[in-house]
């Protein structure tokens, strides 16, 4: 079989194919390998952009959904949008009532001025091209509307960075191994996740899209970071 790695240069066929082929046991290797943790950053998610009932959401690069259904619970209207047919299919087997859309996040499906929200949970990191990413986000959001970005990030502790680098390059890879079909595409996590700006730099990508007022928190001590703006 043909290994499934997406480099660091992202092509995007790469980045959806290594989806399709890890989509079956996402869910369960993501709880895994978090820790636990993936539980909490979704809370987050859902305390940050605080939908209203009615309200519509995107939450793009939504992979299974997992990332979707809790802005369903709060009454959102929200439209999972993934560019991988396997995470696709797999999130409407399990969640047939969300209306998942195909659809690329740099050139999105959508209509200017569409959502009153889009997020994008762990998926930015993956797009080929972040900044054009932001900026098709911005297009479909009303303005005043809001982005709430959720991307794994920098450790802010400097002796817990150098730990978290170490665990990240160290265990992961043989983790996945025994608990994934394809254990090098958490290789490609661990690189992705490395090579990724930190927080003040994301936050000055988010304006340099065309957002307003970027400001973020960390989460689990900047292993992960919420970046908030407006439209
Ligand atoms: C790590 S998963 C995150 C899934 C979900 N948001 C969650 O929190 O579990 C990243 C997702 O990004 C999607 N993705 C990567 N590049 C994309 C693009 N250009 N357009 C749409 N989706 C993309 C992948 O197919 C994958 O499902």
């Amino acid at each position: 079989m043909r290994v499934v790695r997406a480099e660091l240069d992202k092509q995007p066929s790469d980045v959806r194919r290594m989806f399709d082929a890890v989509a079956r046991r996402y869910d369960v290797t993501n709880d895994v390998l978090s820790l636990g943790q993936d539980r909490q950053w979704r809370k987050a998610v859902i305390a940050a952009v605080d939908p209203r009932p009615g309200e519509r959401v995107l939450d793009l690069a939504a992979g299974t959904g997992t990332s979707s259904q809790p802005f369903a619970d709060r009454g959102a209207e929200v439209v999972p949008c993934d560019f991988s047919l396997g995470m696709l299919k797999v999130g409407k087997a399990a969640k047939p009532h969300l209306p998942f859309t195909a659809g690329d996040g740099t050139q999105l499906p959508f209509a200017d001025d569409t959502f009153d929200a889009v997020t994008i949970s762990f998926g930015l990191r993956n797009i080929v091209d972040p900044l054009a990413g932001l900026r098709e986000m911005r297009r479909v959001t009303r303005p005043g509307g809001r982005l709430v970005v959720c991307e794994f990030s920098h450790p802010t502790w400097a002796p817990f960075r150098t730990v978290y680098v170490e665990y990240l390059m160290r265990a992961l890879p043989p983790v996945a191994r025994a608990l994934s079909s394809s254990p090098d595409a958490y290789v490609y996590l661990a690189e992705s996740i490395r090579a990724w700006p930190d927080q003040q730099g994301l936050a000055k990508m988010v304006e340099a899209a065309g957002w307003q007022a970027p400001e973020w928190s960390n989460l689990s001590g900047g292993i992960v970071a919420l970046h908030r703006a407006t439209a």
